[in-house]
């Protein structure tokens, strides 16, 4: 058991989850402009047997060279507040948001829960976030840094998603708040991604079905191209591990006429399912999407679903319930391009994603 971990059982979890957040969260953007010189002894030896901060042997993917097969899900930096701090850590790629078209606070607290029996997490935030013109503003003065002073090397993703009060029903209005989005923040992502799968926004999945999703993946690769005309920002979607199988094949055929570059599979799931967290914890947290170990097998399950329908080109992101080098290599093996992981590395630490990329780098066959 890792030293974080004992620290995690018998103190973090007795903190309110997403003060913890907060508080984790605004250390690591702190120690952001030393991280490399101070982290860089720890993390090095971790990930290549010293020298500075690399994350892993490099993947080509959507047209991008990422650093490391290994990302941090959406919803973690909300809005892109952290990325060369998390980089720093070993991340090969940061996926931003869900932003919103609007700024909104999301819903009341407490509204983010651990369930430490199941090495879960339930959340229903409800897409809290600065919005898209704050969160573009953030990324524009970030590529500026860069120009002047590179960071660590690490791609952006930047997760779209409905603005609350725009009304689910009105089609058209759910269309330009997801073009609104597209137009402040393609410039900036390295590539997009389209989330229709939270939980926690009434309405959001009925975006799933193909009668739906068709006129917006449409209209988001449209506004996409409009808003950077020298250079095509990949798009991807992002899908519920509720989905049927069905509905899964459906999705896949639909990237596949579309054109898409990608799909993340999976979200969160509304399953409580197998838990064996005592009753009463899960009743306490209450509604929400539940992420970590439980969702494992659905989403082992949506990637060969997914990878057995789109043939071998598409990249496909698979995310749920990776917490260990095995557990990515089962991915890598059922089909995954890349991988990203949210719950374990609030389960297992600021060391968690190097010690990952490490182990994977071997397993790929790369240079330890
Ligand atoms: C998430 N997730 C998420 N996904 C997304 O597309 N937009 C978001 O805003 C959020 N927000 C969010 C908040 C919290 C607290 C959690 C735990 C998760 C889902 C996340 O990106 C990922 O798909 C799932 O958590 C499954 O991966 P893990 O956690 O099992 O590795």
């Amino acid at each position: 058991m890792t030293a974080y971990r004992l620290v995690f059982d018998h103190l973090l979890t007795r903190v309110d989850a997403e003060r913890a957040h907060r508080w984790g969260f605004g250390a690591l953007r702190a120690a952001g402009p030393v991280m490399g010189p101070v982290m860089g002894p720890v993390i090095g030896p971790a990930l290549r047997g010293g020298g500075g901060i690399s994350a892993g042997t490099p993947v080509s993917a959507l047209g991008l060279r990422f650093p490391g097969v290994l990302g941090l899900a959406a919803g973690f930096d909300k809005n892109a507040e952290g990325i060369d701090a998390l980089a720093a850590l070993g991340f090969g790629f940061v996926e931003v948001g869900t932003v919103t078209g609007r700024p909104q606070p999301g819903n009341p607290r407490p509204r983010l829960f651990r369930l430490p029996a199941d090495r879960a997490v339930v959340n229903r935030m409800g897409f809290n976030n600065h919005g898209a013109e704050a969160v573009a503003r953030r990324l524009q003065a970030r590529h500026e840094r860069r120009t002047r002073s590179a960071g660590p090397p690490v791609v952006l993703g930047v997760n779209i998603g409905k603005t609350k009060v725009v009304p689910e029903g009105d089609q058209e209005a759910v269309l330009a708040d997801y073009a609104l989005s597209t137009r402040l923040l393609a410039p900036w992502a390295d590539y997009l991604v389209v989330n229709v799968s939270s939980p926690n926004t009434p309405g959001l999945r009925d975006l799933q079905t193909v009668e739906r999703l068709e006129p917006l993946l449409r209209r988001v690769r449209a506004e996409a191209d409009a808003a950077s005309a020298e250079r095509r920002v990949p798009l991807l979607v992002k899908i519920a591990p509720d989905l049927d199988d069905d509905a899964v094949q459906s999705v896949a055929e639909l990237a596949v006429v579309l054109g898409l570059d990608g799909i993340v599979a999976t979200n969160t799931t509304v399953s409580r399912e197998g838990l064996r967290s005592p009753e009463t914890a899960v009743h306490a947290a209450g509604a929400g999407g539940l992420s970590g170990a439980p969702l494992r097998a659905r989403s082992r399950a949506v990637l060969r679903l997914l990878r057995e329908r789109v043939g071998p080109d598409l990249a496909l992101i698979s995310v749920g319930g990776i917490d260990s080098p095995e557990e990515g290599r089962v991915r890598l093996a059922a089909g995954a391009t890349l991988l990203q992981a949210y719950s374990a590395f609030v389960y297992e630490g600021a060391l968690w994603p190097a010690r990952m990329q490490r182990a994977l780098t071997v397993a790929a066959g790369g240079t330890p």
